[in-house]
């Protein structure tokens, strides 16, 4: 069983990770439109891990006894501020869901729901690269991609990003 603010907490947190998918694809799709094929698909790829952060939790909520109920994911933004808008709201969005998941982590803890803190180990190492990604991408984007070689190079860069089924999707049957 899973201590009952948990289980909501975690079903709202299914919602996020969803929505982050739908924000990175959308964001993918504004990236696509001005002709950056790198971009958009790395945001691809960015938006195919969070559907699989939900999934995470998804299988972990059924299996801890809890229920998964769904949400609606709101419909997210379709115009951005150019690149650099793009690379800073991620950010932005990313330090949220840092947020989120600690907050998780909090009353997890609180309500000495020691399996849920365990689980959610993955998601702050997680969230640890996620922000260090965000960050690193501002960087090159400020450093090289107001230039249009520049761009073109970054561009290219982006566009090697593989996909990779993250461990606890992995080890799932
Ligand atoms: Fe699911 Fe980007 O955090």
């Amino acid at each position: 069983m899973l201590p009952e603010k948990v289980e909501q907490m975690l079903n709202d947190q299914i919602q996020k990770e969803f929505y982050s998918a739908y924000l990175y694809l959308s964001m993918s799709a504004y990236l696509e439109e001005k002709n950056l094929k790198g971009y958009a698909h790395w945001f691809k790829i960015q938006a195919q891990e969070e559907r699989d952060h939900a999934l995470i939790i998804y299988n972990y909520v059924w299996a801890a006894g809890g229920r998964v109920k769904l949400q609606a994911i709101q419909q997210p933004p379709v115009e951005f501020d150019g690149v650099e808008g793009v690379l800073t709201e991620t950010l932005a969005h990313e330090q949220y869901v840092t947020q989120s998941i600690n907050e998780i982590v909090e009353a997890a803890m609180e309500a000495r729901d020691l399996k849920t803190v365990q689980m959610l180990q993955w998601f702050i190492e997680e969230q640890v690269e996620e922000e260090d990604n965000a960050r690193n991408n501002i960087d090159q984007y400020r450093l090289f991609g107001t230039d249009p070689k520049g761009l073109f190079m970054l561009d290219r860069e982006m566009g090697q990003r593989v996909y990779t089924v993250p461990a606890p999707l992995a080890n799932a049957n």
